[in-house]
């Protein structure tokens, strides 16, 4: 595989303003800081919970988002740098996009090879050779006996092989795939993402696919895990000693800053709050709780002394809100009268 990055984000971050009725607005930090970098011809997974950027990441790659800071190179191209038109032909020349749902992908009322037609004529072609070249790229996603049918004519997996031919049209060096199976079952999912592979062999096109599915590590090269707007950790294909066999492997990311995210189970197991002891060993690191911060009042021994003053605390508010409550209650009366 080619070692070259094509994909490089140094501490990518995206903030949406969001206004409010009042009108006022609140910022959404949907990306935090996040590195990545991708090879060319690489298949990367990301995962991550809703909300936790993985869209606005492929938005941003794409150019259908502006980033807010940091960097994301696509090729030699600095997309926060771009005008707005080099960035409309970034879009349009470098990148595919596949989206979840057929109807974002494809106009319901042209035919499959009519849908892959448009962006070719968008992009310039005319006459015969744009016949040509949407039935090539029927062919090339497997589907040349269903040109003539429209998107409720098709199953989920077909409407999805045509979103991937008109993602193709204009021979992008990138492939971005929004949960692209998401609403697929399982086998047709399979299909798809045999496809996708034959398509990265064939055509060396490197792709960033998001999916809601942790099963994708055994259909990608390398699955990125994004936390927070942030990426959290990878996982790899470690290949077994004196042996064919893989197994995967997640490792925690290091960001440019030094920075960890350790996940939540295990801060939990070893009651990490706010702060660590970080200690050199012979081979590695160790982070650890500090001494008297373990068994302060979360997890301090639940004898019955220990408990009482607790309870008593929370009887107080509880006592106030009553004679709120009954003051409220006279005033109002006072105010009907
Ligand atoms: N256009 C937008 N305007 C305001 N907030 C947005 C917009 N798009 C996404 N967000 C917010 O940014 C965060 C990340 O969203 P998104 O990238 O769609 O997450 P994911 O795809 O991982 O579910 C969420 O809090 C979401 O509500
Ligand atoms: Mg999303």
């Amino acid at each position: 595989m080619n070692p070259e990055p094509l994909i490089i984000c140094e501490n990518l971050v995206k903030i949406y303003m969001l206004n409010q009725d009042g009108g006022a607005s609140v910022e959404v930090q949907a990306l935090q800081g996040l590195d990545i970098t991708v090879r060319e011809g690489e298949i990367i997974g990301v995962v991550g919970a809703s909300g936790s950027g993985k869209s606005t990441l492929l938005n941003v790659l794409g150019g259908l988002d502006r980033l807010t800071g940091g960097r994301a190179l696509v090729g030699r191209q600095d997309l926060g740098r771009l005008t707005e038109r080099a960035l409309d032909v970034y879009r349009r020349e470098k990148v595919g996009f596949v989206w979840q749902h057929g109807s974002r992908n494809l106009i319901p009322y042209l035919t499959a090879v009519e849908n892959i037609e448009l962006p070719l004529t968008l992009s310039g072609h005319v006459g015969k050779a744009t016949r040509e070249r949407a039935l090539e790229l029927l062919d090339l996603v497997k589907l040349t006996d269903r040109q003539g049918h429209r998107l409720e004519e098709m199953s989920g997996g077909e409407q999805q092989r045509v979103a991937i031919a008109i993602a193709l049209a204009n021979r992008p060096q990138l492939l971005l795939a929004d949960e692209p199976t998401g609403e697929l079952d399982t086998v047709t999912a399979q299909t798809i993402y045999d496809l996708l592979r034959d398509l990265n062999t064939r055509l060396g096109l490197t792709m960033v696919i998001v999916s809601h599915d942790p099963g994708i590590a055994k259909h990608v090269d390398r699955v990125v895990a994004v936390r927070d707007g942030k990426l959290a950790s990878e996982t790899v294909r470690v290949q077994k000693e004196n042996s064919e066999e893989h197994h995967l492997v997640e490792l925690a990311v290091v960001d440019s800053a030094g920075r960890l995210q350790i996940p939540r189970e295990y801060l939990d197991r070893f009651h990490i709050k706010r702060r660590v002891l970080i200690e050199m060993t012979e081979d590695g690191i160790l982070i650890r709780p500090p001494a008297g911060e373990t068994h302060g009042e979360e997890h301090g021994s639940s004898s019955s002394e220990q408990e009482s003053p607790r309870e008593e605390a929370l009887q107080v508010p509880s006592k106030i809100l009553k004679m709120f409550e009954t003051l409220k209650s006279t005033i109002m009366n006072w105010r009907k009268k």
